[in-house]
C-alpha cells in the first residue's frame, strides 16, 4: 500500500532525468501517472520500464492547446486529476546576451507559460471544482472528519509577516 494509492498524476517531461525519477516514485507510491515528453518513443519506454499504472501522452507542451489536451488525457484515462508536476524544460547553455530572442522565448515558454496553462486549464478547474463540491457534500464545514482531512481551521494574522 502506498501513500498515493488512488491518486492521479501528470509528470511533464518524464521520459528521462528528474521527471522520470519523479514518475517512478509516484507509481511506487501507488499513483497512476501520465508520462509526457517531446520524445514519444522514450516516453513509451519509460512507461514500460518504471512499472505501475501509467499512460503516455507525448507532445510539445509549448504548442497552444497542448496543456489542455494533456489534462484531458489524464482525466479521460482515470476520471480525475490530483497532482501535476511541471518538470519539462531545459536550459540553453549560453551567455544570456548571446541567446537569440526566439531561443530565450522558448525557454520562458516551457518554464513559465506552460506551467501556468496546465494550472489554468478549464478541464483542470472543472475537475477540481467537482472534487471540492463532492468533499463539501460529504462533510459539514465543522465536522471532525473535515478537520481530520484538511487540518483544523487556523486564525490568519491581521497582517502578512512580510508586509512591514
Ligand atoms: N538537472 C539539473 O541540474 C537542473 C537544475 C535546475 C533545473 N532543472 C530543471 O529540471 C527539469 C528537469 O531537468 P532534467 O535535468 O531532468 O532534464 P532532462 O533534459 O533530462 O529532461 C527534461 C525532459 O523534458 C522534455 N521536454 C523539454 N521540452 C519539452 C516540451 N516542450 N514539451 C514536452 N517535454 C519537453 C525533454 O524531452 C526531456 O525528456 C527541467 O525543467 C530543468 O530545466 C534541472
Amino acid at each position: 500500500m502506498g501513500v498515493l494509492d488512488g491518486k492521479v498524476a501528470i509528470v511533464t517531461g518524464s521520459a528521462r532525468g528528474i521527471g522520470r525519477a519523479t514518475a517512478e516514485l509516484l507509481t511506487q507510491q501507488g499513483a497512476s501517472v501520465l508520462i509526457n515528453d517531446l520524445d514519444g518513443d522514450a516516453a513509451e519506454q519509460t512507461a514500460r520500464e518504471i512499472g505501475g499504472e501509467t499512460a503516455v501522452h507525448a507532445g510539445d507542451l509549448t504548442r497552444p492547446g497542448a496543456p489542455d489536451e494533456l489534462i484531458e488525457a489524464a482525466i479521460g484515462a482515470w476520471g480525475k486529476l490530483d497532482i501535476v508536476v511541471n518538470n519539462a524544460g531545459y536550459t540553453l547553455d549560453a551567455p544570456i546576451h548571446k541567446l537569440s530572442d526566439e531561443a530565450f522565448q522558448r525557454m520562458l515558454d516551457i518554464h513559465t507559460v506552460v506551467p501556468r496553462r496546465t494550472c489554468a486549464s478549464p478541464q483542470r478547474r472543472s475537475a477540481t471544482a467537482a472534487r471540492r463540491s463532492s468533499a463539501r457534500s460529504s462533510t459539514s464545514p465543522r465536522s471532525p472528519a473535515r478537520w481530520a482531512t484538511r487540518g483544523r481551521p487556523t486564525t490568519r494574522p491581521a497582517r502578512a509577516p512580510w508586509s512591514g
